[in-house]
């Protein structure tokens, strides 16, 4: 357990230059003698860096220049010297933003007070109007409550049944990349397959399938509903003077006709007495197992929105920073083709497979470290609240988890920026601190969807790379854009090629 700074308080602010009586950005010489990790490195045998990396702010910097940083990309506005120190404080107009980096420090935000470090203003702000009080935005009795209900349906002995569907989508998606493969010049978008695969499995997963759905309608009311949402920064908004997202949000048009178009989906399911074993189906049949209490129709819709949208594309950005990995790395290309013929003797993917995909698993698990699809978990203190080794944290400040700089961390990762699945194969992962990687979050909001995502994930890749090899674009090197999720930016063109 971390305990106080022992420094006296006082020293100057990075930012305005005013007096102020607290820590400044770093922590102290006396704080470090007793607390400070090693910086981890494997010597010189190191490979480069992957070169999709942000650059990030260096402080103290201007007010103007961390606006700008937010503006343009918040992932670029966690500082550079989060990647190296347990925590950091960036004081501006009064307020102070915390990034917390130190394992101890995440477990005492995200387990140990999650009562008292909730979603932020500005992420709710974001999210609530597209997908209402649902599981993902409720906070107190009305999330517990739901999320008692929901947990079931969740169970990972129950995702597998979905194994066929993610299959069916993935064998879909691999049969356009076989016939583009003919032509040495095509090119495709990785990123885009990747939304369009998962669309498809959520989808069939939620609705036994796309009957009596007009999909493209869909899916573009989900687009437009969630554009400005996606652009919005879960970042230290709320420490900003207005407390508002950077980007202006989705029209509510499309919002309206989304929730209608899915509390239709969900009275028509009602009426419907055919059995069905979907998403929709089990959420509607989820009971709160202490209160016997079940959704109305505007929950069940509010949660359906969650799922599509919480869903598909975090899952799709797994995969597409994975295969962007992959072109990269032929080498690890084939060890997961010879695991996948190994396991599956050369047939599709089977539910009793999934456990048995190891590397596969650790390649997804390494591309979600070094580019998490929920880069930054942002919180805000509900009342004044003392943090051991950091001291006090007043109500209403900012407190951001930054995921994408804890998991790229020196002092917690040897040679971060390197590509290396073994990380997460045998013993390794008990070598490290539970709260080093977090891709879905942790403590009882950890992300109630993680094992559909990790089958999901672990089950597409293995069926896409049958047959094909997947290579770079010479000289094409994706920027990181982080709104809410971190895309590859202006997608991630690749050639597909026959193996
Ligand atoms: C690779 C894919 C995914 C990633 C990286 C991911 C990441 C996350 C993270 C980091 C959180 C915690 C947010 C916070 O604490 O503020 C979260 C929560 C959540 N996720 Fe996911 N997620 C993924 C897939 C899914 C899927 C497939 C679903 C549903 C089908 C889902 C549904 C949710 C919901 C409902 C929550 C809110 C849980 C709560 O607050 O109790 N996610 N996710």
């Amino acid at each position: 357990m971390l305990e106080a700074c022992p420094r006296p308080l006082g020293g100057r602010d990075g930012l305005l230059g005013a007096p102020r009586r607290i820590c400044l950005a770093k922590p102290c010489r006396i704080w470090r003698s007793r607390h400070e990790r090693p910086v981890l490195s494997r010597g010189p045998a190191a490979e480069p860096p992957i070169p999709a990396r942000v650059e990030p702010i260096r402080l103290p910097a201007s007010i103007a220049t961390l606006f700008r940083t937010v503006a343009r990309n918040p992932l670029a506005s966690i500082p550079e010297q989060a990647y190296r120190e347990p925590f950091v404080r960036v004081p501006l107009l009064g307020r102070e933003t915390f990034h917390l980096c130190d394992p101890d420090l995440v477990r005492a935000v995200l387990l140990d007070g999650s009562d008292r470090f909730v979603k932020s203003e500005a992420a709710q702000r974001a999210l609530v109007p597209a997908v209402g009080r649902a599981v993902l935005t409720a906070e107190g009795e009305r999330w517990r409550w739901q999320r008692r209900a929901l947990a079931p349906m969740f169970r990972p002995e129950r995702i597998l049944d979905f194994v066929p569907v993610m299959v069916a989508r993935a064998e879909a998606t691999r049969r356009r990349w076989l016939a583009l493969a003919t032509d040495p010049t095509a090119i495709t978008d990785a990123a885009e397959d990747m939304m369009l695969t998962t669309f498809d499995i959520v989808l069939d997963a939620l609705f036994s399938g796309p009957d009596g759905i007009d999909v493209p309608a869909f899916a573009a009311d989900i687009t437009a509903a969630m554009e400005g949402r996606a652009g919005s920064s879960p970042i230290p908004c709320s420490a900003y003077p207005n407390g508002r997202p950077i980007r202006a949000s989705g029209g509510s048009m499309p919002r309206a006709r989304l929730r209608a178009r899915v509390e239709a989906l969900v009275r028509a399911r009602r009426a419907d007495p055919a059995p069905r074993a979907d998403l929709l189906t089990r959420l509607i049949e989820a009971e709160d197992p202490e209160t016997g209490q079940r959704m109305g129709d505007r929950d069940v819709a509010d949660n359906l929105l969650t799922f599509m949208v919480a869903g598909h594309e975090t899952t799709a950005l797994a995969l597409t920073w994975a295969l962007y990995l992959l072109t990269l790395h032929p080498e690890a290309t084939e060890t997961i083709r010879a695991e996948v013929d190994a396991v599956t003797g050369g047939g599709a993917v089977e539910a009793g497979h999934v456990d048995r995909l190891v590397y596969t698993r650790a390649v997804i698990d390494e591309a979600m470290r070094l580019y998490p699809p929920a880069p930054i978990i942002p919180r805000q203190a509900t009342e004044d609240v003392e943090l051991p080794g950091l001291g006090l944290v007043r109500k209403g400040a900012p407190v951001i988890i930054p995921v994408y700089a804890i998991q790229r961390h020196r002092r917690l990762w040897s040679d971060p920026d390197r590509f290396d699945p073994t990380r997460f194969l045998g013993e390794a992962p008990k070598s490290r601190p539970r709260y080093a990687y977090l891709p879905f979050g942790a403590g009882p909001r950890i992300c109630i969807g993680m094992s559909f995502a990790l089958v999901e994930a672990v089950v597409v890749l293995a069926t896409l790379l049958r047959g094909l090899e997947v290579s770079p674009v010479p000289g094409f090197v994706p920027e990181l854009k982080a709104r809410i999720t971190l895309r590859p930016e202006p997608g991630l063109p690749m050639r597909v090629l026959p193996r």
